[in-house]
């Protein structure tokens, strides 16, 4: 779990992935790098498709490129940060290539909407999240001299018809986009303003895409949403519920579909919400081998008094009773969370609750976060971003510090296991090694011997760090 513990002043955004530069075929060339989360990756494989369609291949050098576009995160000011220092080197390369057009994507698009062309002038196409089908035409408004912004949200946008090109060929883990947007108004967060009203996907078209990506060679495919738990499709008004005693699909029956396309296929998910996640997803987990023991459950804070001022509708209490729950149903199944740490009036106390809260669950991994106050949230107009900047560095070291010992205990815990593992290529070290991982997501590596990527074999656990698990292939 190389990506186990983060510390943001370090690594920068929570579910930062690699950036991703890439290959496909067409006349005129494309280069799209994406920060954040999750679904701005799967949102960049949308928008290769659709450009794809308009005469255009990817790549992955950037020299060679026409248009090149930015995938952006707003989530805290340092991920902003790190993509207008991207977007300064970018304007050095168009000083020397003025036809180059440059274009931003995703929430800080849909953030700062047309200031990062007027006032900025960093960039000459703006585009947010729900209007990547308009993006040929905006290259098109650029090459004309007009400004080309188009950052409308949509109620119903989901993209259910396109099929993302796959930028990692010959990959094994793809994500899928199953909703979009998000309803829940936390305190602290920029998402409902950058990704809209939420929406769910059509479960048929999700089945087929995961049916496809079986078919190409793919063995774990990871739903995407905000709030996966709130998933709901009726199937009568092919969209969204007007009755509830309309038949719908909810989350829980959309994973049995996926899970049925092939026993070979790993399903993971996030993000879950405590406060909606129910015991029916646990019990489908439970009843299906390839639905992962794994969930991320971000916890944010340890204190109620703390998750009242976040607005998350949830206590303490209720959260531990989820955990309990899972548990109780999933017995194997890991649980990482995030939290949040030095949010508004956070007192010692509140901190202290956080420690135990992570001493009571024992998380298998967490992200952690320093608060960072983002404009227009209900945080940033109610109240005061007062915890000083080095009580929140303190209060980070020791959750991260807290964090290290659960890890590395979890895995220790491991050692002796003969566990399933989906090979997803070499080890960062070294090609005599394979990497991949367990049901419950942890990393492990091992001696290649003649097993390939994509495959799954069993290996016992030999050895540990806080982050990896090493070990041997036994051949049953
Ligand atoms: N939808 C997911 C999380 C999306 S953002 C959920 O509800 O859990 C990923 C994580 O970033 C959040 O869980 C939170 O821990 C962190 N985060 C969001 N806004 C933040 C802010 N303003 N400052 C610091 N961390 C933040
Ligand atoms: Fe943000 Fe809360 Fe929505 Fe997650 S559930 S995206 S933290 S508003
Ligand atoms: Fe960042 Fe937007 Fe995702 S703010 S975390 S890219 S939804």
């Amino acid at each position: 779990m190389e990506n186990k513990i983060i510390d943001e002043s370090v690594q920068g955004t929570a579910t930062m992935l690699n950036t991703t530069k890439n290959n496909v075929s067409g006349t005129k060339k494309l280069y799209v790098e994406s920060y954040g989360c999750q679904m701005n990756f799967s949102d960049s494989e949308v928008v290769a498709s659709i450009m794809n369609k308009n005469g255009y291949s990817t790549t992955r050098d950037i020299d060679e490129a026409d248009v090149v576009l930015i995938n952006t995160c707003s989530i805290r000011e340092n991920a902003e940060t790190r993509v207008r220092n991207r977007l300064t080197e970018f304007k050095s390369k168009k000083a020397k290539r003025p036809d180059l057009v440059i274009g931003i994507l995703g929430c800080m698009a849909e953030r700062l909407k047309k200031s990062l062309l007027e006032e900025e002038k960093l960039v000459d196409l703006v585009a947010g999240p729900d209007a990547y089908r308009d993006l040929p035409n905006l290259v098109e408004e650029v090459g004309t001299g007009q400004k080309a912004v188009n950052v409308l949200l949509s109620r119903d946008e989901t993209y259910a018809d396109i099929s993302p090109i796959r930028l990692d060929q010959g990959g094994i883990s793809a994500f899928v986009t199953i909703m979009r947007g998000c309803d829940n108004m936390c305190s602290f967060c920029v998402v409902p303003f950058t990704r809209g009203r939420e929406r769910s996907r059509d479960p048929e078209t999700i089945v087929n895409e995961c049916k496809d990506l079986f078919e190409q060679g793919y063995r774990e495919v990871t739903l995407l949403g905000q709030n996966v738990d709130s998933y709901r499709w009726n199937l009568s008004s092919k969209g969204e519920i007007k009755d509830s005693n309309q038949p719908t699909v909810n989350f829980a029956q959309l994973m049995e579909k996926v899970a049925q396309v092939s026993s070979d296929l790993r399903i993971r998910f996030s993000t879950s919400h405590p406060k909606d996640m129910t015991d029916e997803v646990l019990e489908m987990m439970a009843k299906y081998e390839n639905i992962c023991s794994y969930i991320h459950l971000p916890v944010q804070s340890g204190s109620t008094t703390v998750l009242d001022r976040m607005n998350r509708s949830y206590t303490r209490e209720w959260y531990l009773e989820r955990i309990s729950a899972i548990r109780r149903i999933v017995p194997d199944c890991a649980i990482s969370t995030d939290i949040i740490t030095g949010f508004c009036n956070e007192t010692e106390n509140e901190h202290a609750d956080t420690l135990s809260l992570m001493n009571e669950v024992a998380f298998d991994f967490a992200y952690m976060f320093k608060y960072s106050e983002r404009p227009k949230t209900l945080a940033e107009r109610r109240f005061e971003d007062d915890v000083p900047e080095d009580v929140k560095s303190r209060r980070l070291n020791e959750i991260i510090e807290n964090q290290l010992h659960h890890s590395l205990k979890s895995n220790q815990k491991q050692i002796g296991q003969i566990q399933k593992i989906l090979v997803e290529g070499y080890s960062k070290r070294s090609d005599e090694f394979l990497s991949g991982r367990n049901t419950q997501n942890a990393v492990v590596v091992f001696p290649k011997e003649t097993a390939q990527k994509g495959a799954y074999v069993y290996v016992k656990i030999e050895d540990c760090t806080s982050a990896t698990l090493m070990g041997n292939i036994v051949h049953k």
